[in-house]
């Protein structure tokens, strides 16, 4: 058996909290060679519903879960963590985009940041889920200046878990037989999902479904999901959020086997998206690390949906200055 890794999660005692934690005990993340300890972080007034998510997990039996940490103190948290789950934030309601919540939001990362730099390893994998997620992320690695920027991601894994879903639907197939589409820019309403590479067991889906399904129903339909969730359920995703979190860190950790993952990572100016912004592009994922696929040719409205992204990334960016 392999030694324990440290991992951190926020926001514990949230909905997404109650879902992610139980998959990553269960081995579904890391491995099932791979023993965790889990240190949990909340607000102080949530600590109590906390140590009752930390009796349910004793009471799970996790053969890989060596030891349970509940704090309100992130330096104990992101202590010598190995990957870090930035869930804690507040969601957003029916009335809101997801930007609407930067103002509140935004704040937690500063500190955060800050913690991750001086506490966990200096080769952390930073997940963030609070929203707006991409604007989350920069906050946090600008202020863990010390550390490789690449330690940090914000998750778009669930849209294009989304996006597969869909063309599942549509097509009939299971889901498993569809892959490759990629999400580019920002976990927020101008996100696009393209298909132009996704395929269907071996085929391109653009031969299987017209072109008007893709533009009309499908990227609006992967972009307001989120939405379309928070009306039907009242409340916003979390056990489809906690299962994309865990695909998003298990590529990370374990490869994602020649497939493209989308992730939210800082550009290096790759299809001329400015350096540092946080943004989505077409990942694979090899030895514990990521790579940006940079060779696929984009058309014109890819050039336009990818610059309508820079943009509302940008204005977010500016609206944090103070915060970076
Ligand atoms: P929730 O309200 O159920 O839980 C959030 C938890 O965070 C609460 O227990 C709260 O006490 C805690 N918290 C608040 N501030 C904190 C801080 N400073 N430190 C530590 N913990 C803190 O919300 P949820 O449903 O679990 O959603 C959490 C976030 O994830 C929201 O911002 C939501 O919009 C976002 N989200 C993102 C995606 C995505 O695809 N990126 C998907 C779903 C939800
Ligand atoms: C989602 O995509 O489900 C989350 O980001 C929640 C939201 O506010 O849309």
């Amino acid at each position: 058996m392999k030694p324990a890794i440290r991992v951190a999660v926020t926001g514990a005692a949230g909905n997404i909290g109650y879902a992610l934690l139980w998959r990553l005990a269960s081995g579904d993340c890391f491995g099932a060679d791979q023993p965790i300890i889990l240190q949990m972080l909340e607000i102080t007034p949530a600590l109590e519903r906390l140590n009752g998510v930390k009796m349910e997990l004793v009471d799970s039996a996790f053969p890989l879960l060596h030891d349970i940490v509940c704090t309100d103190d992130a330096n104990v948290a992101f202590k010598d963590c190995s990957a870090i789950f930035l869930v804690g934030s507040r969601p957003r309601t029916k009335d809101m985009d997801r930007s609407d919540l930067v103002a509140a939001n935004g704040p937690i990362f500063t500190g955060q940041g800050n913690a991750i730099e001086k506490s966990a390893k200096k080769d952390v994998k930073v997940v963030v889920v609070g929203n707006p997620c991409n604007t989350n992320a920069l906050i946090a690695m600008n202020n863990a200046k010390g550390l490789d920027p690449r330690c940090f991601s914000a998750m778009t894994r669930l849209d294009q878990n989304r996006a597969h879903g869909q063309i599942s639907e549509k097509l009939g197939v299971p889901v498993a037989k569809v892959s490759d589409v990629v999400i580019w820019g920002n976990h927020g309403d101008t996100m696009f999902p393209d298909a132009s590479w996704a395929k269907v067991d071996g085929a391109a889906v653009t031969s299987k479904v017209d072109a008007d399904w893709l533009t009309g129903a499908f990227e609006p339909t992967v972009a307001t999901r989120g939405k379309a969730v928070i009306v039907a359920r009242g409340a916003s995703s979390a056990a489809s959020a906690a299962s994309s979190a865990v695909d998003h860190m298990r590529d990370w950790w374990q490869g994602s086997h020649g497939r493209m993952v989308s992730m939210a990572i800082p550009s290096q100016g790759w299809y001329g998206v400015p350096k540092g912004l946080i943004f989505s592009f077409p990942c694979i994922c090899e030895g514990g690390d990521y790579r940006v696929v940079t060779d696929l040719e984009i058309d014109d409205r890819t050039r336009e949906q990818i610059a309508r992204n820079v943009a509302a990334l940008s204005e977010e960016r500016d609206a944090v200055a103070n915060l970076l």
